[in-house]
């Protein structure tokens, strides 16, 4: 960890540094921030030391992991914010990218009316209407108690003093430094004067994004969505090739939703509506396996990684027959995520045999998901009211198009790949092509992010999220599972081993770390088996068993870093609310 960085952070932001802790698993009691990211869970922790609540203190490590985590942390793209206020009260800030006027259903074909992928992954053309700057505007017009600056400008410090690079950062720099290279202005920021990506340990400066997040903290929403920074990126977008215009700008409005709510073993489930497809997955997911006892199956045993994949594969089908943005299409969610439907379709699951995709998704197979990447990432927070936000937000791939316009230093999202990019064209790699998400002006692409919050008996159990793609849900799934069925702390249930089904490919991911007896067990009952270094990066807020008291955990599959407030102090009012 950046040590010398976060005490500077700490004195700019005028406190003691003995006001938080930093770690991967601490008591939550007096309100913490869990981020893959020590600077930006700090500053969020700040923010709940200053008498910030649960969402002022999500905002501040937004704007701050924009900066320190720049493969997914972000300003030029968008997410979800789930909120649990006082008396369990709980609401959905819905701020996808929406395709901007001027896109089509066939915009990513190539001329051999196939889909050029490189199309739909960099350059401004596959940039949605960013949203998360209207999001977090619209969380803090709500809910916020600390002034809106208060909370963009130390991610503005930070910016504009830098920070020390951490080995995650330099080995993804590394990992995208030729698509990186393609775009001057981002090569100028995000690569070495030689070309070369960031070095663990190299101080990186980002006096463009300074004054961009000092104009936002000024000015608000309007100077990005009405003003300089809107004229600034629509001018980049209109020199290279996007499609992004200043009235797409000035039309984009972040939506409160409900959030979808299931009940599973006597819990409160609140998770994400669509546009995002996470929250359909984990209930409809939950209510097939509410038929079974998961907890008399060892942890990690095949018979319980096998029904896992199962009801996944299940859910995911639903997903690409109805899921897309609701503003344009009725899906059948009612029906979906009854928990009869749910139990009946748990029903039909061989504890023995793994389902062959193709028998279950009938003329789905032979026809098309679209390509994500795998990065995004996720902030968990409470505050000391139990009050408590789940906030997973993206640029879509790591680094997003990789473009920036110039004198911004905001990286756009490729969120456009989001969408189904050929309509009536699904495939057994994954690719597809149902009619609910495919492209239309102003639509949002459907999602699989997943923040999710679980109470137990009207009392907060858990706040958790990840990135991953269309992994995400199965990765949530894990960690609900292991914290409600089994009983396990958070930092049991994110150490469990992950797996993953999305229907097509039909193929069963796991992490490498599963053991070999496991994956033999599986492959045998017809898995076809796809293995994965890690599995999601899931930062997670929960109860613990024995005490009863809240942990914050970060995830040790990537950086990860939960900061606490360490003087808790007596529990005053909800005031600030
Ligand atoms: O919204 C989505 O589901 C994707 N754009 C998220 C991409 C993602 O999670 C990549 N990350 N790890």
């Amino acid at each position: 960890m950046a040590l010398s960085a976060l005490v500077a952070l700490l004195a700019l932001a005028g406190c003691q540094s003995a006001d938080i802790v930093i770690g991967r698993d601490l008591d939550a009691a007096g309100g913490a921030v869990v981020s893959v990211e020590p600077l930006a869970s700090a500053t969020g922790a700040r923010a709940l030391a200053r008498g910030g609540n649960a969402v002022d203190a999500a905002i501040a490590t937004a704007f701050a992991l924009a900066v320190t985590w720049p493969e997914a942390g972000n300003v030029g793209g968008g997410g979800f914010m789930l909120i649990r206020a006082p008396g369990g009260r709980a609401l959905f800030i819905d701020y996808r990218e929406k395709a901007p006027r001027a896109a089509e259903a066939s915009m990513f074909l190539g001329p051999d009316g196939k889909v050029d992928k490189n199309a739909t992954r960099l350059g401004y053309r596959c940039a949605g209407v960013p949203g998360t700057v209207a999001g977090l505007w619209l969380a803090h017009q709500l809910y916020g108690d600390l002034d809106w600056a208060e909370l963009v400008l130390p991610a503005a410090d930070l910016a504009e003093g830098g920070f020390e690079v951490s080995a995650e950062l330099a080995a993804s720099s590394a990992r995208h430094a030729r698509e990186l290279a393609l775009c001057e202005e981002t090569r100028r920021i995000f690569l070495a004067p030689d070309g070369l990506p960031l070095r663990a340990g190299d101080w990186l400066c980002q006096p463009d994004l300074a004054r961009s997040l000092r104009l936002i903290a000024l000015d608000g929403r309007r100077t990005f969505y009405e003003g300089e920074l809107a004229r600034q990126i629509v001018a980049g977008a209109r020199t290279q090739g996007g499609i992004l215009t200043l009235e797409d700008f000035r039309r984009y409005e972040a939506v409160v939703r409900r959030p979808l709510t299931g009940s599973y073993r006597g819990c409160r489930v609140l998770a994400g509506p669509p546009p995002t497809s996470g929250g359909q997955v984990l209930i409809e997911c939950l209510n097939q396996l509410d038929g079974f006892d998961l907890a008399a199956l060892p942890a990690g045993d095949a018979a319980e990684l096998h029904l896992l994949a199962e009801v996944l594969q299940r859910a995911f089908l639903d997903r690409a027959l109805h899921l897309g943005d609701p503003d344009f299409v009725s899906d059948p969610l009612g029906a979906i995520l009854d928990q009869e439907y749910g139990r009946r379709l748990g029903a039909g699951i061989d504890p023995e045999r793994a389902t062959p995709s193709d028998r279950l998704a009938g003329d789905l197979g032979g026809t098309l998901l679209p390509a994500e990447g795998e990065s995004t990432t996720h902030i968990s927070v409470v505050d000391r009211h139990g009050c408590a936000v789940a906030n997973t937000y993206t640029l879509e791939e790591s680094w997003g198009a990789k473009v920036v316009a110039a004198g911004t230093g905001i990286l756009l999202n490729n969120e456009m790949a989001d969408f189904n990019p050929q309509p009536g064209r699904s495939d057994r790699d994954g690719q597809i092509g149902t009619r609910p998400n495919v492209i239309e002006p102003e639509k949002r692409m459907l999602s699989s992010m997943c923040p999710v919050i679980v109470e137990r008996d009207g009392e907060l159990l858990l706040v958790a999220g990840s990135p991953g793609g269309r992994t995400i849900p199965a990765s949530v799934l894990r960690v609900v599972t292991g914290i409600v069925d089994r009983g396990l702390s958070p930092a049991e249930a994110v150490a469990l081993i992950r797996v993953h089904h999305g229907l097509y490919p039909d193929r069963l991911r796991i992490e490498k770390a599963a053991p070999a007896e496991v994956k033999q067990r599986l492959a045998g009952m017809g898995h076809a088996l796809e293995e994965r270094e890690f599995l999601g990066d899931c930062h997670v807020i929960g109860r613990d068993p024995s005490s009863g008291r809240l942990r914050a955990v970060a995830d040790h599959r990537r950086l990860g870093a939960a900061a606490a407030v360490v003087a808790a102090g007596p529990l005053g009012s909800e005031e600030g609310w």
